[in-house]
């Protein structure tokens, strides 16, 4: 099966590593030359970091990077593929435009999975002529290292299509989880929330920063406070899912705190601008 990954960012490159660790040929995407390079190096450098924790042998290295083929256009080289996933930027205007590309140059039974952590799956299937082979496939950050795929079925999805999505999600020894397509699906519904109310607390002044986080990690067995997690997940992309949260329930308790929204007009964004609720 070769699959291609729209979006060289870093969930499209986790997401082209695990892939092309198990074997799947993978064609990357992205209309920024800069960044497929970037990409590459980070995968290089990811697969590194693995053989020192003998996960794979030195040796393999190569040969999983030779399995990625690089693009800037998503054209005819896209009609052999049995799986495209698009993992651009969390903006619906972009996904729906990319999607649309996506669909114009694929074949009829292809599947086209979106990594989205939020937007609706029914609502992005709008783009495609076969919406049955439409699905969600949300990674989590570090792709190569975390276990879980979200599995998200839109009101078209097929059965086909979703034992398709997960017996491909085992052959890359990841853990499976279906879902349906309601606002914040399963992960971020609940994440976001507990991330809203560490902030808040903030806001209030109950605590401080690292010591919310503390309580959290030792008392909760969490591998990083809330807060170190929102700026690495970005505060902006916090937000931005916290608004869908609020916008598609219609409940206060979605609110996102406005310390929060200063925070991302401020540009302090979490560790990719190199200043949040830390500094990097
Ligand atoms: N995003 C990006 N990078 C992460 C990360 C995250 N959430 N968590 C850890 N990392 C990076 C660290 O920065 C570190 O990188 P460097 O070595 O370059 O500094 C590397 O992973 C190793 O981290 P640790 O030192 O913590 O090493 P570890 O082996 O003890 O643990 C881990 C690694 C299992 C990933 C652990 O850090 C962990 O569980 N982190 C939290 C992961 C998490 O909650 N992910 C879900 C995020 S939410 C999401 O992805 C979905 C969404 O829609 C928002």
């Amino acid at each position: 099966m070769t699959v291609a990954v729209i979006g060289a960012g870093t969930m499209g490159n986790g997401i082209a590593h695990c892939f092309a660790q198990y074997g799947f040929p993978v064609i990357l995407i992205d209309n920024q030359a800069i960044a497929l390079e970037k990409a590459i190096s980070t995968i290089e450098k990811n697969l590194q970091r693995q053989a020192a924790k003998n996960i794979i042998s030195e040796s393999d290295i190569q040969l999983i990077l030779s399995r990625i083929q690089t693009q800037t256009t998503i054209d005819s080289a896209l009609k052999n593929c049995q799986l495209v996933i698009e993992a651009v930027s969390e903006k619906l205007h972009i996904k729906q435009e990319i999607i649309q590309q996506i669909n114009s140059v694929v074949s009829t039974n292809c599947i086209i999975a979106s990594n989205t952590s939020s937007i609706s799956i029914t609502l992005l299937a709008q783009q495609c002529s076969q919406p049955q082979n439409f699905i969600g496939m949300h990674f989590m950050n570090p792709v190569p290292v975390m276990e879980l795929v979200e599995v998200i079925k839109g009101h078209h999805t097929s059965e086909f299509c979703t034992t398709t999505i997960l017996e491909t999600c085992t052959k890359l020894q990841k853990k499976p989880v279906v879902v349906n397509d309601y606002p914040g699906f399963i992960a971020n519904r609940i994440l976001m929330p507990m991330i809203n109310e560490a902030i808040y607390a903030v806001y209030e002044g109950v605590a401080e920063v690292e010591a919310i986080d503390q309580i959290m990690k030792l008392g909760m067995a969490h591998p990083m406070g809330p807060l170190q997690l929102a700026d690495f997940i970005g505060l902006d992309v916090c937000l931005s899912i916290l608004k869908v949260l609020h916008d598609g329930f219609g409940n206060p308790k979605y609110a996102p705190c406005p310390l929060l929204i200063n925070l991302v007009h401020a540009g302090c964004l979490g560790k990719k601008t190199g200043k949040g609720f830390y500094n990097y």
